[in-house]
């Protein structure tokens, strides 16, 4: 599905990371939860992103991902926890990222684990409308509220307010 692959969402990820460049200048910690993660083609995208944007050492020092999606089988066994995509996911993605963030074999690319060790995996259904944490800098829901009634789409958003920080933001699309 070409919403899953490699460099979409990026006006969403930009967003984002214009908010995180403004609070990693005075925060020991960014805590990021992308809600609905599915192959977590984006989930990458994004931390690469702000590796680019921030440096490494802010990505590896301050920054934490926390992944969730209700399909755990499909999500984290196949791709997320491993960060192995067919080559034919990356076709979007500039070269230069590629080589920088990703092992090369004959049939796949893998996510570096420098990019792999700040992000974190649950498995998680939104519409228990139980928040997996607190205090977040940001939360980003691409392309999963369709999925829901207008009436679970306002207990989502409401759950995903009382997860964030004073001065938090949602990113959703
Ligand atoms: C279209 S994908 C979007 C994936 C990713 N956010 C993106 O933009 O590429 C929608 C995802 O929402 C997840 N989803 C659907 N209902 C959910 C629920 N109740 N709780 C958590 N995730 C859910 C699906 O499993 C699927 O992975």
């Amino acid at each position: 599905m070409s919403f899953s692959q490699f460099f979409k969402n990026v006006e969403l990820i930009s967003e984002l990371i214009d908010h995180v460049k403004i609070l990693i200048n005075f925060q020991s910690e960014i805590r990021i939860w992308d809600a609905g993660c599915g192959m977590c083609h984006s989930t990458y995208m994004m931390a690469i992103l702000l590796a680019e944007s921030i440096g490494m050492q802010a990505y590896t020092d301050k920054v934490t991902i926390i992944a969730t999606d209700i399909d755990e089988l499909r999500t984290f066994k196949s791709n997320a926890e491993i960060g192995i995509y067919p080559k034919s996911n990356l076709t979007n993605m500039p070269n230069d990222l590629v080589s920088k963030y990703f092992e090369e074999d004959n049939f796949y690319y893998q996510v570096k684990e420098n990019i792999r060790q700040k992000v974190q995996y649950k498995r998680h259904d939104l519409l228990t409308y139980k928040s997996v944490g607190s205090d977040f800098d940001a939360i980003i829901c691409s392309n999963v509220m369709h999925h829901f009634s207008p009436i679970e789409q306002g207990k989502v958003l409401d759950m995903f307010t009382s997860s964030l920080k004073s001065g938090g933001m949602i990113f959703r699309v």
